[in-house]
């Protein structure tokens, strides 16, 4: 199994992971657990540069292609081994966040960046999606410290964003499986597992 988790930052994505991850590995599985950008040395490096907000604005296309080669890097070097040993993989972001972040939110153009997302991962696309979704608003109240410089964009850009993973998730529902993110995380967590166990 590959599963990717998306959504706006604050939604609980990475607590839906965790949950997931422990009951797989309650089930007698093994997941990798990997996030992007990051889970390689240059992902790690280039993270930092672009959550500090000293970076200052970026082009949108310069974002997809920090974003973009940090992917193609994790793909085949931790992703694609994990998957060929038979490991499941639980992927805190994929390419959709790309989509969403820097062509929703941000404008670059949908299908251009869409066909270098397939081009960088080799066409590797996750067995499922989820998207635990929530108000803008809501997301915010929840997230603690200072803002990094992606989240310094403001409600407006992650508005856009927000209806984009639904718009992805909309263009391909077998994939994608949206989660009620404002339900009690317990429930998130069930919704969650649910859909995973459905596929399994
Ligand atoms: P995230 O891992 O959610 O950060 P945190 O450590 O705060 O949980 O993601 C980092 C930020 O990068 C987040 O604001 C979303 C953004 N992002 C993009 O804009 N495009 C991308 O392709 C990816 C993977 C992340």
């Amino acid at each position: 199994m590959f599963i990717a988790f998306e959504g706006i930052d604050g939604c609980g994505k990475s607590t839906l992971l965790q949950y997931i991850a422990e009951r797989l590995r309650a089930a007698g599985r093994d997941p990798l657990c990997v996030r992007e950008p990051g889970s390689t040395p240059l992902g790690e490096r280039v993270r930092d540069a672009l959550l500090d907000p000293a970076t200052g604005e970026l082009t949108a296309w310069t974002e997809v292609c920090l974003f973009t080669a940090c992917r193609a890097e994790m793909v085949s070097t931790q992703i694609r081994p994990a998957l060929d040993m038979g490991r499941d993989v639980l992927l805190d972001r994929y390419f959709y966040s790309t989509l969403a972040y820097q062509s929703y939110g941000a404008g670059a153009d949908l299908e251009a960046t869409r066909q270098l997302q397939l081009e960088a991962v080799g066409g590797l696309l996750p067995d499922l999606v989820l998207l635990p979704d929530l108000t803008v608003k809501t997301a915010d109240g929840r997230r603690s410290g200072g803002d990094d410089r992606m989240e310094a964009k403001g409600p407006e850009f992650l508005q856009r964003v927000r209806l984009g993973f639904l718009d992805l998730a909309a263009g391909d529902a077998d994939r994608w499986c949206v989660l009620d993110g404002d339900a009690p995380p317990a429930d998130v967590a069930a919704a969650g597992w649910d859909a995973v166990s459905a596929k399994i």
